[in-house]
């Protein structure tokens, strides 16, 4: 598969199949993705690979939480802009294309908190990814770098017929992973990857989101 196919198929799956993912596969995944380049060849990123019971430990916990009302305190913050403007209406457009393809009417809230409690369940993925950078990094300054990383992890998968799905949700608690995956307190847990083999009847994997037209975010200069 070459790179152009692999960032045009990559999408966000969130049903997989229980098959679990070899080691010696993700060992490999993770191994292509390091290829990523960072700012001075820091290569600031870490990762803890999660399966078996400790990882159902870490779904149960994050459920408790939830359910308890505990507040949420990711160590890093990605997704927060102002409630009028056109990344919340993609948000909004985004949720109700899952919420179609899962039929989940806007009323529905039991179904709405199931839907909630799965992204803190990895979406049932055999494998979770956590991506962290060591604290004497400040906060901003590994992002892109890792970035760039988490991209390379997901384009790769996809080259071995595994799906991914980069998630916020599944740090939203990092003390459940920290304390279960036996984490020191020295890393700042900054994203999770939700992976496995997407099982293919699962309606929300059917979505490809939409893109906004390139000429609408570019500005082309010394063009003719
Ligand atoms: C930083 C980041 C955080 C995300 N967090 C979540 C999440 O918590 N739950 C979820 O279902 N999807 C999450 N996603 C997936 C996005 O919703 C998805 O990438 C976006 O809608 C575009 O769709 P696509 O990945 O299918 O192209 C996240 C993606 C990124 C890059």
């Amino acid at each position: 598969m070459d790179v152009i196919e692999a960032i045009s198929e990559r999408k966000s799956i969130r049903g997989f199949k229980p098959d679990p993912v070899p080691k010696a596969l993700l060992k490999e995944i993770l191994e292509t993705a390091t290829r990523a380049p960072s700012a001075l060849n820091s290569q600031p990123w870490e990762f803890a690979v999660i399966t078996g019971s400790i990882l159902d430990q870490i779904r149960a916990a994050n459920i408790e939480k939830l359910n308890s009302g505990a507040p949420m305190s990711p160590d890093h913050v990605s997704a927060l802009w102002p409630k009028e403007s056109r990344y919340r209406e993609r948000q909004v457009d985004l949720a109700k294309r899952i919420f179609s393809l899962m039929n989940i009417a806007r009323e529905d809230r039991e179904k709405r908190n199931a839907w909630q409690e799965r992204g803190f369940r990895f979406f049932e993925a055999p494998v979770a990814i956590i991506v962290m950078a060591d604290q004497v990094l400040t906060e901003s300054a590994p992002l892109l770098d890792i970035g760039l990383v988490v991209e390379n992890i997901c384009l790769t998968a996809v080259a071995h017929g595994l799906g991914t799905c980069i998630e916020d949700q599944g740090i939203f608690y990092p003390e459940v992973i920290r304390n279960l995956a036996d984490i020191p307190e020295t890393k700042r847990l900054i994203i999770s990857i939700a992976m496995g083999y997407p099982d293919t009847e699962f309606a929300a994997n059917q979505l490809k989101t939409p893109r906004e037209p390139v000429d609408q975010m570019t500005t082309w200069v010394g063009f003719s």
